[in-house]
């Protein structure tokens, strides 16, 4: 049988992710939205396109939960994006209360899935989703790292004129201006980033890559960054409808690890069917345990705010 991804909002993130899964032909996919017409609307036109992508899956758009039984993968994309000059962490109040209602809903029918949070403040929405879902944390993700690892592999891409597909690139830590790129752990068809570019320039690359999300919302004005983070979350998607076992930095809960406790932050796992299989401990040095540990306890303060 075919699998079903179930994509809870269908916006900007939630609709150009439907077309990525819908082309691949990886899985059935469900549209649902509090909109009326939206989803609907949109698997219609994507089920329109499925002739011409040669694409033999079912596109559902649905503003009542019950299509959404039985997900493989349930992503959550539902609330609101950011305005010019706006924190992803002023979301939070806004956001929660959508995350955990249609954390409740869709976890109840479909006990089985994987659930992947996009919606911020991506790491403390996680924990929410994880806390109301009752699921065992290996099965409810959150989408950051790969896309803060894809801004930065592009922006080294552009320093050097070479192929972004040549470029690895790590970004732990949370989803916000405290994540931590790693230049010891990003390089250029293998070859470390620290042995090819001075500290300054490394370092204007480390910013760009952590204004990476407020440049876009800048510049479009009504909304927030949609394209390189449905990419990015196929790519999870991907890896756990295929068993890939693909090592990609997710946020993810911790309980000891990398020294924190009870909180979700970006670290690299081996992501397949059930979800977070292994949780990789780098070797860090002490600059970047230190501040990793510092974005861990800024994602801590947020969920703190929770009062869950
Ligand atoms: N149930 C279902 N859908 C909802 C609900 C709800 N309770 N509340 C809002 N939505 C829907 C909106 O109707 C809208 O269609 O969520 C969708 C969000 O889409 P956009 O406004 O286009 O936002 P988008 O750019 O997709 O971002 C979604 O992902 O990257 C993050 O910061 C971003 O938190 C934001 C989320």
């Amino acid at each position: 049988m075919r699998k079903k991804v179930s994509i809870i909002g269908a916006g900007n993130v939630g609709a150009s992710l439907a077309q990525l899964v819908v082309q691949s032909g990886l899985a059935d996919v469900v549209l649902q939205d509090i909109v009326e017409g939206v989803p609907q609307g949109k698997a219609l036109d994507l089920s329109q396109a499925c002739p011409l992508w040669g694409s033999s899956v079912t596109v559902t758009g649905t503003n009542d939960f019950s299509p959404t039984a039985n997900s493989d993968v349930i992503v959550i994309t539902a609330g609101f994006p950011r305005k010019p000059g706006m924190l992803r962490e002023q979301l939070l109040a806004a956001n929660a209360e959508v995350v955990s209602g249609v954390t409740k809903k869709s976890a109840e029918l479909s006990p089985k899935a994987v659930i992947i949070v996009v919606t911020n403040p991506m790491d403390a929405m996680t924990y929410l989703s994880y806390k109301v879902s009752g699921f065992d944390h290996s099965r409810v993700i959150g989408m950051g790292g790969v896309l803060d690892s894809a801004r930065f592999r592009t922006f080294v891409a552009w320093e050097f004129n070479v192929a972004p597909k040549d470029v690895e690139a790590l970004v732990l830590g949370g989803h916000g201006v405290a994540m931590v790129p790693m230049p010891r752990y990003t390089t250029v068809k293998g070859v470390p980033l620290t042995e090819l570019l001075p500290k300054d320039k490394i370092d204007a690359l480390i910013h760009r890559t952590r204004e990476g999300g407020a440049e876009i919302v800048s510049l479009l004005k009504t909304g927030s960054a949609f394209y390189a983070p449905a990419a990015a979350t196929f790519e999870m998607v991907k890896a756990i409808l295929l068993d890939e076992k693909r090592i990609l930095p997710c946020s993810a809960y911790l309980n000891g690890q990398y020294g924190v406790k009870d909180v979700y932050n970006g670290v690299p796992v081996i992501l397949g069917c059930n979800g977070v299989e292994k949780i990789i401990e780098l070797k860090l040095n002490k600059e970047e345990m230190d501040e990793f540990v510092k974005s861990a306890q800024s994602v801590r303060a947020t969920i703190d705010e929770l009062k869950i």
